[in-house]
């Protein structure tokens, strides 16, 4: 046994390296183009400027194409006012004349609208590939204390509807913003026509204008309102998925159902009033031009019959008109385009403006060869600005090769330590020196390569086993894997399960137990070798027999390895060589097993109390096993 072991530590310690290689994979993705302007002060267009020049090369070429193809436009209704008047009413030119220009400015109106459609949506899905990147990027920024706030239904929909928005204003505004342009050149062609008449048929523009600043106002907070009820919905939604077990444990599901209903209520009621709002405005938008298309054929008409004017002439305004039409209706479309991407735009900047609290400084340094010297110097920390104080005055000193166990009562802090040894948090006071170096002076990624942290809730991904334990290490070849697993105690039910270590582990790991999953956590953090080991209850859901083999692994790969084990039960309280009693954030006793219980009453209560709970746990574990 004790061979086969030693086996398993030389596995394992070949993996420990003397240089510091940064342990996640080098990027293989093309990150963001650009990046957003962090002046606040700036308006949401002006700050997602740079992300737009990056796309300026291919977003140009489509604009112009555009134009080009709509310049080509404009000259139908001309040609058709002059195949009417020249070659239907004074027979001087051949019709076929105009019909095969009217064929060949459709040809390469229609080429070049293709090209420039291309174009506009390579460039539209560039930006929102770089707004999706950026903010994610930003979010495996982001500390812990951010993710302690913020709902991730919210973080969900921020990224996937709000981004929409913004990137479909982005591309689509200068669009109609050139194709208004063409208006202006249709409109020159109407003045050269006929100046009264072109004046009579642009008579309805302005309050097209008007109506459509009109309904900005209006409908602007309803899309506000939209965006944030889609949220609360994605976040119900989010609890009740991940959350499933608990609702059904208490029968639940009518409670969440009627929340979901409330949300969902409030949600129709927001669509709705946006609905009956878009009711209201668009059929006003929409007919005032056909209200123009009257008035041209009741004035032109007239200059007709009085002989001013060619019925060419009528027929080119009435296509003018249509063309008129379009930028102006896509105008109102553009307004509300605008108020989404606004207020989509916010959102998007409230997380990309959030500063990290942890970062690394400038001239941060490697940790190199760690030997695993731990030293908590007087320790404040208090989880949010003005939170309590959940650690106080914490002064404990590891040497290196030391196991430490952590022992206090729930809520007294232990889990907080941990956090704080792998700086997901920063003291409030005091200082968490490693090696002498203060963690605020070393890179964060040599950091976390040297304190291996298995975490009290053991999360997997759903991929295989093997990638789940592999999980810091990639690389890593199976024997190294096997080697991890057998040490966690998890190479024997991982070899029962149907495809062994290739089974992949349903979302969040819930197809295995509690106890299998924690040892998968276990073996994943071995496996990385860490000079420096925290466990946090990492055993608590694993029973008391199988605890008892992995503590024969833990005690040959402890061997010189820093280890703070948070304890609940005797049998792991055995494996250290000192304990230390944790009460309200404060070291009340710090010794071996035998002078604490001799010295301190508070130990033997705690750790009556802590058995007891170890006994529930697992009557627990066992029954949801059978
Ligand atoms: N993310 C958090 N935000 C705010 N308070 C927290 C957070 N995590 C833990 N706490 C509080 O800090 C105290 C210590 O928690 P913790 O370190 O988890 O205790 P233990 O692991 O000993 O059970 C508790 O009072 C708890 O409510
Ligand atoms: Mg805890």
């Amino acid at each position: 046994m004790t061979t086969t072991r030693q086996r398993e530590a030389d596995i394992l310690s070949t993996a420990r390296a003397t240089e510091f290689t940064p342990m996640a994979e080098t990027p293989r993705y093309g990150g963001a183009k650009a990046s957003i302007d962090p002046d606040r002060s700036k308006t949401w267009l002006r700050r997602a400027l740079p992300i737009m020049s990056a796309h300026k090369g291919i977003f140009i070429t489509s604009l112009v194409l555009s134009f080009v193809g709509l310049v080509l436009q404009v000259q139908i209704p001309e040609l058709l006012n002059k195949a009417i008047t020249n070659s239907l009413e004074a027979h001087t030119v051949s019709l076929s004349v105009y019909v095969w220009w009217i064929l060949a400015l459709g040809l390469v109106g229609g080429v070049a609208g293709y090209i420039s459609r291309l174009f506009l949506f390579k460039t539209a899905y560039g930006i929102e590939y770089d707004l999706r990147t950026l903010i994610y990027e930003h979010l495996t920024k982001m500390s812990f204390s951010f993710y302690d706030r913020v709902q991730s239904g919210q973080l969900i929909s921020r990224a996937n509807s709000d981004i929409r928005s913004v990137q479909m204003y982005m591309t689509f505004a200068p669009l109609i913003l050139v194709q208004c342009s063409i208006a202006v050149v249709a409109f020159c062609y109407m003045l050269s026509i006929s100046v009264p008449l072109a004046l009579v048929a642009m008579v309805t523009m302005p309050f097209v204008f008007l109506v459509g600043v009109k309904m900005r106002k209006t409908m602007f907070p309803v899309s506000w309102i939209i965006q944030a009820r889609l949220a609360d919905v994605a976040t119900i939604v989010d609890e009740n998925v991940n959350g499933v077990r608990v609702v059904r444990s208490f029968a639940a599901e009518d409670d969440q159902l009627n929340s979901l209903a409330k949300a969902a209520t409030r949600l129709q009621w927001s669509y709705i009033k946006d609905a009956d709002l878009r009711a209201k405005w668009s059929p006003v938008i929409q007919n005032l031009p056909q209200l123009g298309l009257a008035l041209v054929l009741l004035f032109g008409g007239y200059m007709v019959i009085q002989g001013s004017l060619g019925i060419g002439a009528i027929l080119a305004f009435n296509a003018y008109l249509l063309m008129l039409q379009a930028p102006f209706m896509m105008l109102g479309m553009l307004i509300m385009m605008g108020q989404r991407a606004a207020a989509s735009a916010e959102r998007i900047y409230e997380i990309m403006d959030e500063q990290p609290t942890i970062t690394e400084r400038p001239g941060a340094v490697d940790l190199l060869e760690c030997r695993g010297q731990v030293d908590f110097n007087h320790v404040d920390f208090a989880y949010g600005e003005d939170g309590p104080l959940v650690l106080e005055d914490f002064d404990l000193h590891m040497a290196p090769g030391e196991t430490v166990a952590l022992v206090g009562r729930t809520g007294s802090g232990k889990s907080t330590v941990a956090r704080l040894l792998a700086r997901f948090y920063d003291t409030t006071a005091g200082t968490l020196a490693i090696d002498g170096h203060d963690v605020r002076d070393l890179t964060l990624d040599s950091l976390r390569a040297n304190v291996g942290i298995v975490l009290d809730e053991a999360f997997l991904f759903s991929v295989s086993v093997a990638d789940n334990i592999a999980y810091g290490r990639p690389d890593a070849e199976r024997a190294d894997i096997e080697a991890a697993a057998r040490a966690a105690g998890a190479h024997g039910f991982i070899s029962e399960l149907s495809e062994g270590y290739d089974t992949v582990v349903g979302e969040r790991g819930y197809t295995l137990s509690g106890g299998q999953r924690q040892r998968i956590a276990i073996a994943r953090t071995l496996l990385v070798n860490p000079p420096i080991l925290v466990l946090d209850d990492a055993t608590s859901a694993i029973d008391v027999q199988v605890e008892q083999q992995i503590h024969g692994a833990l005690r040959v790969l402890m061997e010189g390895r820093t280890t703070l084990i948070v304890a609940h039960r005797l049998s792991t309280i055995a494996l250290s060589d000192r304990v230390v009693l944790l009460d309200s954030g404060r070291i009340v006793a710090d010794g071996t097993h035998a002078e604490l219980l001799a010295s301190s009453p508070l130990y033997g209560e705690v750790l009556a109390q802590v058995e007891d709970e170890a006994v529930l746990e697992e009557e627990e574990e066992e029954e949801g096993l059978h």
